[in-house]
């Protein structure tokens, strides 16, 4: 039952005649009361005295007299200039219930996405550099995005938009074959063999600067293709992928595509020629550039002067690919807000060549991480590997449960779960455009708003039902015979509020690209959940009433299931 609607449709034919409002309209004039005794939905009626040549008051109760007895609804009430609906709990109850029983994992999706395809690019590491705390934000806010616009029905292609592309692997080249060693660099920590090297190069450079030269022609001869050095240079690429996925497989994140700046090579002549012929691009001091003064912002260089690309040319051709192989409805780039004005300038340039799609190009920008507790900073260097912190999260979170749940079967299985969801968790609980210092004992905090207490309470829900099943056997919840009166206490309809609120959260965190409205919509189900366990006895001597009960916690553990999953976390049944 859409209670929504069904008023709606009853306002719009009572009030047409005189306003001639549509229900979109109505919609938007529809507020929610706030708190329960004044209604489930008010309708302010001032900006209707105009059209109707009344009062307020008024018009509040000729609409209601109008109105009569509205399905769904107990009451509708006229109060000053407020017309107050007030919803039949029962029916309420039932309407939300079936909805999350019947949709389970599926609960919120819809097919407003169909046949749309979005384009998620995140992630994006660097090969042969530290895949490092400052890429946590990017690889779990776009994984979620990605989630979330798939439970909307949308086709999504994930794309990690590698950087694999410029001088610094001619320096590699260098560095590799005067020092390196395959064996150490495979068997070992590959990353931090790989960034050794590099970090050698720059040290010995400085005594000698005739290996820049040699890192120059070395890169150059990748441009060409030539065969060692091209081999070195997807070996580099190979080496970084295969230690990066471990970071993937425990996040749970896959990629569709790791088509990343070396892939645009060849697509690049054709765009350096369009920007030419289409009088955008212009030589500069022997640059090739797009003026973009008239735009306020600084020039976008296409070329350098000695005829190398840039980041921004690449980015170029790369959406233009993207629109051609994918023919996106959206094209997401979830990149830090370090590079608002590359994006900015960059899409400007695609709108002077005359490309109507830029306005479907979106910078989800986002801010800088940095961790409260810097001891944790690396044996040597200056990067944090993720890696590190995510083993760190799983290894301070097994300690935990070893206190909490000593009894507990797979506690490193489970601490994997709640170690590297507490991480995801906080970094996905704010607007994504503020900086953000994590803190462990914030993030690790059980009762905080935290990724461990939203696992720990559907872990709660699952274990209610698993007695119950045991009690009762693993019957199908049968609807038809369930008491919703049972759930009009304040407890039960607050729980019921919450879960019926996270399809329409769904849809504004896909909108706004801000997965952090899902997290704090989980965070409201979960606190609504336990303070109805806390206030109601689930399994009651009364079989219609622990039947509605039970079918409640079974909504609010699909209902956070459901969240947990679209923000990135498992969710254990066990804890
Ligand atoms: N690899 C870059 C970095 O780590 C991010 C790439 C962003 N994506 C893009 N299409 N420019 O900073």
């Amino acid at each position: 039952m859409d209670f929504k609607d069904i008023l709606l449709t009853a306002l719009e034919s009572a009030v047409s005649e005189a306003s001639g409002l549509t229900k979109q309209q109505l919609s938007d004039m529809l507020e929610t009361p706030p708190n329960p005794e004044m209604g489930d939905f008010a309708l302010p009626c001032f900006k209707l005295a105009r059209s109707m040549r009344k009062a307020p008051p008024a018009i509040a109760s000729e609409l209601r007299d109008r109105l009569g007895d509205l399905e769904g609804f107990s009451r509708i009430e006229a109060a000053g200039g407020y017309l107050n609906f007030f919803t039949d709990k029962s029916a309420y109850a039932r309407t939300v219930i079936v909805r999350a029983l019947t949709e389970g994992d599926a609960y919120g999706s819809s097919d407003e996405g169909r046949g749309k395809n979005v384009c998620v690019e995140y992630s994006s590491i660097n090969i042969a550099k530290p895949f490092g705390i400052h890429h946590i934000t990017t690889t779990v806010l776009g994984n979620s995005l990605k989630r979330i616009y798939d439970h909307l029905g949308y086709h999504t292609i994930s794309i990690n938009h590698l950087g694999d592309w410029g001088t610094q692997f001619g320096k590699m080249v260098v560095a590799y074959n005067k020092w390196g060693d395959r064996e150490r660099i495979e068997n070992g920590d590959s990353m931090r063999e790989l960034v050794a090297l590099y970090v050698k190069f720059h040290e010995e450079a400085e005594k000698d600067p005739s290996l820049e030269d040699e890192a120059r022609a070395a890169f150059h001869r990748i441009e060409m293709h030539e065969p060692e050095e091209w081999a070195l240079f997807q070996w580099f690429k190979d080496v970084t992928l295969k230690d990066v996925a471990r970071v993937y497989d425990m996040l749970g994140i896959t990629f569709d595509s790791y088509n990343g700046e070396s892939f645009y090579e060849d697509k690049m002549p054709a765009i350096i020629k369009e920007l030419a012929d289409k009088g955008i691009s212009k030589l500069d001091k022997g640059m090739t550039i797009v003026d973009l003064s008239d735009y306020d912002m600084p020039p976008c260089i296409i070329l350098k002067s000695d005829g190398s690309t840039i980041y921004a040319t690449r980015d170029i051709a790369a959406a233009k690919y993207r629109k051609e192989t994918y023919d996106f409805y959206k094209s997401l780039y979830v990149v830090a807000y370090q590079q608002n004005l590359h994006f900015r300038q960059f899409f400007k340039v695609l709108e002077l060549m005359g490309y109507e799609w830029a306005k479907d190009c979106v910078h989800v920008n986002f801010g800088m991480i940095s961790m409260e507790d810097m001891t944790f900073s690396t044996r040597k260097g200056n990067a944090i590997y993720l890696e590190d912190v995510l083993n760190a999260a799983i290894e301070k979170t097994l300690e935990i449960i070893k206190v909490k749940s000593p009894n507990l079967e797979n506690k490193e299985e489970v601490a994997r779960k709640v170690g590297i969801g507490a991480l995801v968790f906080s970094v996905l609980y704010n607007g994504r455009i503020k900086d953000y210092t994590f803190s462990w004992d914030k993030s690790l905090n059980f009762d905080g708003e935290t990724g461990p207490y939203a696992q720990y309470t559907y872990a709660r829900s699952c274990s209610v039902l698993r007695k119950a099943a045991e009690l009762y056997g693993e019957a199908e919840t049968d609807i038809e015979n369930i008491d919703f009166s049972v759930l009009c206490d304040p407890a039960s309809a607050a729980l019921l509020r919450a879960i019926d609120a996270l399809p329409e959260t769904i849809k504004q965190a896909a909108e706004k690209y801000e997965p952090y409205l899902i997290s704090r919509g989980v965070i409201e189900i979960c606190s609504c959940f336990n303070k109805f366990y806390y206030d109601n006895r689930i399994m009651d001597d009364d079989p219609a009433v622990s039947n509605a009960r039970l079918a409640l916690t079974k909504a609010a553990s699909i209902a956070i299931r459901t969240g947990l999953f679209l923000v990135g976390l498992e969710a254990p049944e066990k804890m």
